[in-house]
């Protein structure tokens, strides 16, 4: 597709979210959940839907009953201790963990139907792990434009203006020609970062995206995920960075044990209603 309509349809992507993000309230009165904060209303449909999933790995069950959604434009974190299944939720969500019960819907597909399309969900949803893994022999531009050449087949004319336009975003035009070995590991996450966008991605998807970095390294990549999500980009992440998680996010959802235990705006954090999220928080994890 070329780079004007990818554009043309970003803009209106945006567009759309800050419509969407337009918030009123209701209150809610959740079961098992501990949810007292007020849930989004909106016209339209989520891009994340998990409907009462269930997950195991041989007999230990790790998601046990999950319902949550992520609408466009809203920045959703999971935090939780080590364990409590917040990376298989997020591997859930682009096809690399299948579930096992339940209902689960990312961009319209419904993932718990069998011979649902993979290839095409993953061109719609991003994700970026602890580690980049860049290819060490490719440039930085080479890296980003790479499956944009070869999966959404783009002219290879455009792959220039596509690189510089994402690393543009992610604050690294000047690396453009480089290789990653030549750049710090703050760097190459956000030419991870970059290679995502590439894909003009609905929603992304951050596992522990800073925990493999220094401190020194961690505000720049935390930076520019801030950024992504003022420009309306939906997101859900994985994190231990509270104070980050704290100011950019619409909804906390902290999972113990597998369920979600508590949820809601960012200052259940400093005012949590269960014993387990206090302790959780005033732990350090
Ligand atoms: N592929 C797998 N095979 C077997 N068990 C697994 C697999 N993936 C995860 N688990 C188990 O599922 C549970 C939840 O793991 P998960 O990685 O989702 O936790 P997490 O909340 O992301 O933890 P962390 O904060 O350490 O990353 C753990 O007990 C883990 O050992
Ligand atoms: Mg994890």
């Amino acid at each position: 597709m070329p780079i004007k309509i990818l554009k043309q349809w970003e803009n209106s992507f945006i567009r759309e979210s800050v419509v969407e993000t337009e918030r009123s309230y209701r209150s809610v009165n959740q079961s098992q959940v501990n949810e007292r904060e007020p849930v989004y209303v909106r016209n339209k449909s989520p891009l994340v839907r998990f409907e009462n999933v269930r997950k195991s790995f041989g007999a230990i069950e790790v998601l046990k009953d999950i319902s949550l959604e992520v609408y466009p434009g809203q920045v959703v974190s999971l935090i939780g201790r080590s364990g409590s299944g917040k990376s298989t939720a997020l591997r859930c969500v682009n096809g690399l963990e299948q579930i096992d019960a339940g209902r689960l819907n990312v961009c319209g597909k419904n993932l718990h139907d069998k011979g649902v399309d993979l290839r095409a969900l993953r061109k719609e949803v991003g994700i970026v792990f602890q580690s980049y893994n860049l290819f060490p022999h490719l440039t930085v531009a080479q890296n980003v434009t790479l499956a944009p050449l070869k999966v959404l087949r783009i002219p290879a004319a455009e792959a220039e203006n596509l690189a510089s336009e994402v690393l543009g975003q992610v604050g690294l035009l000047d690396k453009i020609h480089e290789y990653p070995e030549q750049l710090s590991g703050g760097q190459q996450q956000r030419v991870a970062i970059a290679r995502s966008l590439a894909m003009r991605p609905r929603l992304i998807l951050f596992d522990e995206v800073t925990s493999a970095l220094d401190p020194e390294l961690t505000g720049e990549v935390l930076r520019v995920i801030e950024k992504l999500a003022s420009g309306g980009m939906t997101m859900l992440l994985v994190t231990h960075e509270m104070a980050f998680a704290r100011s950019v996010s619409d909804q906390i959802v902290f999972m113990h044990h597998g369920k979600i235990w508590e949820r809601g705006a960012p200052d259940i954090l400093a005012d949590p209603n269960t014993p387990e999220l206090r302790q959780f928080v005033g732990s350090g994890f």
